[in-house]
């Protein structure tokens, strides 16, 4: 029993150090091509990566999703930096091969986002900007093997029974949105084994902080406890997500590239109800503001909560910061903007 043992720990420490090889090799690398470059989680990895060195080309529509001018903002900074290039085209048709022949990484977060708007006559949209922009990419890749990471969602899985997720869970999307991302899954999975394109894909589970895009939860919460409008939330407030820092994503993101498995869960480990959510922002922001329940909205899963042993046990990743703490560094950063913005009118 002792001697099983032993040879399973060895076994066990060999594919580990394997592993850590494979991840610090691609990280060796030094030009990224990073698609959503402008957008809240984008934005936030372009930083990340010149921070570690390296030089960043961002690619990114500027869609009008939401106010490009917020867009803008997410991505001054990076502007000033000489490594930083930004180029303003459509992934869905721009000319791909000039840029990935420059590049020896690819992060791939541009898309439609937004669980409850993808109903109706925006559907094409969604499909465009996650399935068809996404396939090109795919295209241009099958020709040069370039380690490459992709933003997939929690909402490919669904309703579930109240249990960590694991990756294997079979996917049951609940939103028009969440089948693009389960579907974008399949079309990778699809390119991996018939051309062997090397692409991670990562199901982020409903991300804050800092740039959280404006019709996400916590912006609109603290918006209107700031400007003193009222909160709606949707339904009950019991609902929970499996919240996570934008920071520990962006981390995620970065160590994922090169990783054994086509895909990751990335989830914050403590979920909270959006009752509780609200209550420590009442109490963050020093504001109780007028709470007022209106009906739930089709799309929204009831709970979220992701099992992260595999992103832990392969690439030695683990959440670390806390709701409390992602909040207060996001109402910060909004009070900053508002302050920036106040100064310039
Ligand atoms: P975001 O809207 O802030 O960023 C996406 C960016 O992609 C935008 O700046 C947009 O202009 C750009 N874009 C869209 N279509 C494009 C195209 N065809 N060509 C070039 N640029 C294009 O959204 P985000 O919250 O930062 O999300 C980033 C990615 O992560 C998305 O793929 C989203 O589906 C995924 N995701 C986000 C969350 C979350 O909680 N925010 C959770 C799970 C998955
Ligand atoms: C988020 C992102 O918006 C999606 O792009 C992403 O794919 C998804 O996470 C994911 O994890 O895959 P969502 O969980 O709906 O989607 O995130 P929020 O918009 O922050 O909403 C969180 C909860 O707050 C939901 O239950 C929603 O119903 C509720 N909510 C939202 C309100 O009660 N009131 C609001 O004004 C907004």
């Amino acid at each position: 029993m002792k001697h099983v043992m032993t040879t399973d720990a060895s076994v066990i420490d060999l594919r580990r150090s394997q592993l850590e090889d494979a991840r610090v090799r691609a990280l060796d690398r030094r030009r990224a091509l990073v698609t959503g470059a402008a957008g809240f989680i984008g934005s936030r990895l372009v930083e990340a990566l010149l921070s570690k060195g390296h030089e960043v080309v961002g690619l990114d529509s500027f869609s009008h999703y939401y106010e490009p001018e917020v867009k803008r903002a997410n991505i001054a900074a990076s502007l000033r930096d000489p490594r930083f290039s930004m180029v303003t085209d459509d992934l869905a048709t721009v000319a791909l091969d000039s840029l990935l022949d420059s590049v020896q990484m690819v992060f791939h977060l541009a898309g439609q986002p937004g669980v409850r708007t993808s109903w109706g006559a925006s559907f094409a949209t969604y499909v465009r900007q996650n399935l068809v922009a996404t396939q090109r990419l795919l295209e241009a890749l099958a020709c040069r093997p370039i380690p490459t990471v992709v933003a997939s969602s929690s909402s490919v899985y669904g309703e579930n029974d109240g249990s960590p997720l694991t990756e294997d869970a079979p996917l049951r999307p609940v939103s028009p949105y969440g089948m693009t991302k389960a579907a974008a899954e399949q079309l990778i999975d699809v390119y991996r084994r018939d051309r062997g394109v090397p692409v991670v894909c990562l199901r982020y589970f409903t991300v804050f902080g800092p740039r959280q895009r404006p019709d996400m939860a916590f912006q609109r919460f603290v918006d209107a406890l700031e400007c003193d409008r009222p909160l709606h939330i949707f339904g009950s407030g019991h609902q929970s997500r499996d919240f996570t820092f934008v920071d520990d994503i962006v981390a995620a993101t970065i160590a994922a590239l090169g990783s054994p498995s086509p895909v990751y869960n990335v989830g914050g480990g403590t979920p909270a109800s959006v009752n509780e959510a609200v209550a420590l922002l009442q109490q963050l922001t020093g504001k109780q503001g007028r709470v007022v329940h209106v009906e739930s909205v089709r799309g929204d899963v009831y709970q979220t909560w992701a099992d992260t042993s595999r992103l832990r046990d392969e690439v030695g990743w683990q959440p670390g910061t806390t709701l409390a703490d992602g909040l207060t560094a996001q109402i910060a950063e909004y009070r900053r903007q508002r302050d920036l913005v106040e100064v310039e009118s």
